[in-house]
């Protein structure tokens, strides 16, 4: 889980364990990852990843191989640049490329540096937190950088899907909703409801979709 030392990636976390699996909390300062993961019980452990560092997407992978030899569930969460204040027409490409890099690259690094250990499990997922406002068939305009990352991680999670489904690897994009974290502000739903749309992609039984997106475990237009 990434970006997970607050907002609906904690939140994730907390319902994952609870559900009884054993959670990896990662978050880019090792200090926020430990306090996070102490609070949340024995079964969330601590792991520093900025998903923009090619050289922790390699540590981690390295560390989960050591520790446990497979992973069953990645969830790419982490994401910045909620940018209100642009528009396409006069935005600042590099506060686009700086989104791209978290938001896009970033999912698609860890999802290329874990792919090993995620074809040792039994019932490996993929869930890539994404949002409606990705879609195309609504789509206006506003919020340049984060939308474009966003719609190009949803044909990311299009092409993984197709390409990994004889691994049996269920690939899906999730819109958790309109949430009150940080990035969301006041006037959202609660965090534990839009974190348990992620939760449902996390932990699809053998045979549920792939290459979809959902809100609420219900198809969302791409
Ligand atoms: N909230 C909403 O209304 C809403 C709606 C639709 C979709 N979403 C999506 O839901 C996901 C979670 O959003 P949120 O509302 O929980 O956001 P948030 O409260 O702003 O939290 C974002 C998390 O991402 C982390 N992060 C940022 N850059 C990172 C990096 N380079 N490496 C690792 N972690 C990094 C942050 O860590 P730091 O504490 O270190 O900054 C933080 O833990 C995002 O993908 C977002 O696009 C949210």
């Amino acid at each position: 889980m990434t970006g997970a030392n607050r907002g609906i990636g904690r939140e994730v976390c907390r319902q994952l364990a609870a559900l009884g699996h054993t959670v990896l909390l990662t978050a880019r300062s090792a200090e926020a990852a430990t306090a996070a993961a102490a609070e949340l019980g024995p079964e969330v452990h601590p792991v520093r990843l900025d998903v923009t560092s090619e050289d922790d997407a390699v540590r981690v992978a390295g560390e989960v191989a050591g520790r446990f030899g497979r992973l069953d569930v990645l969830v790419n969460n982490a994401a910045i640049t909620y940018d209100t204040w642009q528009r396409a027409s006069t935005a600042d490409l590099d506060v686009v490329r700086q989104a791209a890099e978290t938001n896009l690259y970033g999912p698609w690094r860890l999802t290329q540096a874990l792919l090993p250990l995620l074809r040792e499990s039994a019932h490996p997922r993929i869930v890539n937190v994404s949002s409606e406002a990705a879609s195309l068939t609504n789509m206006g305009g506003g919020t340049p950088a984060y939308t474009s990352s966003k719609v190009a991680l949803n044909a990311l999670t299009r092409m993984l899907a197709a390409e990994l489904r004889t691994d049996r690897i269920l690939v899906n994009a999730v819109c958790p909703g309109w949430v009150a974290t940080d990035m969301g502000g006041p006037g959202g739903r609660p965090v534990p409801e839009g974190a348990a749309s992620v939760v449902w992609a996390a932990t699809l039984p053998d045979g549920g979709p792939t290459g979809g997106f959902f809100r609420d475990g219900r198809p969302l237009p791409w």
